[in-house]
């Protein structure tokens, strides 16, 4: 199908109470493509329409996708056959973008962070509580088979009683291969709230909410250069700790370690253990689907290893999970809640850090049970 202007169509085919759930896109860049490959395969949805500051990157990903609409943000959120828009702008975006969402009447899938501090992340909770309306955000990684069965191991006891972890994120920094860098290392991103999300919501299922948090925090270069793309070679600043450590200390009583770092020539990422009165499990990287989880108890045998099940699919997974709760009245996943606990745990981090003082955090949130290792996206069950 040709992708054809919004401008065209503005007002759509009027709500869908019942079937396939209507999805628009704004923020064509990057990481559109993921969604858009997996979004366009899911029976349970329908993705109508791309919006994007930019009209050619909108156009393009439309074309790409086959997506019969594209245009400027107003132009689709003023179509009434959308209910779901995906926030997939850049972290200073979310905030005000999410915010257009809502007044015109729709639920919101946001990438994280879910804003860039805790002010903006209550308000949109109020808003979307008022409106009636559903907030679900990132990182859907959790909801990928590698994550959720190692939550399920812990949930069925494997370690007997959760006590501590450690994550381990070190890399040498994302300048390399995005184009486009330079927010990953300005306010809303830096290691910490670009990757802290996968890590910390990892944690939080596993230990339940965070009650307060100690860190330390440096940055080893306040420049950095484009290492790919048409801007390859040109210099940006750094405004953002490019190196972070916390301790957090859970309302379980259990504690955990976290480092988060871009200032590390050695790659050593996607550590995630958790030690139990009964044994270890080593879950896979929290930043991608798939992978075995480890089990090792303290009898001293060898460790055993879990593949994972469930759905692999990929970015979306949480949208759809959005999308099957809104028709069936359940519960989604990833509230915004739980989002709002993990913005408020990187904020109380980046204060620690600053103050060196330990750093009570306020906000709580649900833990939602796993995913059913049969949640399957391909089926069509709308
Ligand atoms: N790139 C990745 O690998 C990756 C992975 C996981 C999550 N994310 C998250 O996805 C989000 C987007 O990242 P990206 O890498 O795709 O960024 P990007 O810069 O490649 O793309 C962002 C797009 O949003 C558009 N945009 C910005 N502000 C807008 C606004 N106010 N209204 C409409 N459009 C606007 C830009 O024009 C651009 O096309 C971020 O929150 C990031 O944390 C990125």
């Amino acid at each position: 199908m040709t992708a054809q202007d919004l401008r065209a169509t503005a007002t759509g085919d009027g709500p869908a109470g019942s079937g396939p759930v209507g999805i628009g896109i704004i923020g064509a860049g990057t990481i559109s493509a993921q969604y858009l490959q997996q979004l366009t395969s899911f029976p349970d949805v329908d993705v109508l329409a791309i919006g994007d500051l930019v009209p050619e990157a909108a156009a393009s990903r439309a074309e790409e996708f086959g997506v019969p609409h594209f245009g400027t943000v107003e132009e689709l959120l003023a179509r009434e056959d959308i209910e779901i828009v995906v926030n997939l702008t850049i972290p200073a975006a979310h905030f005000d973008v999410s915010r257009q969402i809502l007044a015109a009447g729709k639920h919101v899938w946001t990438e994280k962070p879910l804003t860039t501090d805790r002010e903006s992340a209550a308000e949109l909770l109020r808003i979307a509580d008022e409106a009636g309306l559903r907030i679900g955000s990132a990182p859907d990684t959790v909801l990928g088979a590698g994550i959720q069965t190692g939550l399920r191991a812990v949930r069925d006891g494997e370690i007997g009683t959760p006590k501590s972890g450690l994550t381990i994120f070190q890399v040498p920094g994302p300048e390399a291969w995005h184009p486009n860098p330079a927010f990953l290392f300005q306010t809303g991103a830096g290691p910490l709230y670009d990757l802290g999300p996968y890590y910390l919501t990892t944690l939080v299922l596993a230990f339940g909410p965070v009650a307060s948090v100690s860190a330390v925090a440096s940055t080893a270069r306040t420049t950095r250069t484009i290492g790919s793309g048409p801007r390859a070679g040109e210099d940006f600043d750094v405004t953002v700790p490019t190196q972070v450590s916390a301790l957090l200390s859970f309302d379980s009583g259990a504690n955990a370690t976290v480092l988060l770092s871009f200032d590390s020539a050695h790659v050593h990422q996607g550590v995630a253990e958790l030690y139990g009165t009964e044994g270890t499990v080593a879950l896979p990287d929290p930043n991608v689907f798939d992978g075995p989880t480890r089990h090792i108890t303290y009898r001293g045998e060898e460790w055993t290893e879990k593949p994972a099940e469930g759905s692999v699919a990929g970015r979306g997974l949480g949208t759809l999970d959005l999308a099957r709760s809104i028709r069936t009245g359940a519960p989604h996943r990833l509230q915004g809640d739980l989002a709002a606990h993990v913005l408020d745990i990187m904020v109380s981090i980046d204060e620690a850090a600053e103050d060196g003082e330990i750093v009570q955090v306020a906000s709580t949130c649900a833990i939602p049970d796993p995913l059913p290792a049969d949640f399957d996206p391909t089926a069509r069950t709308l």
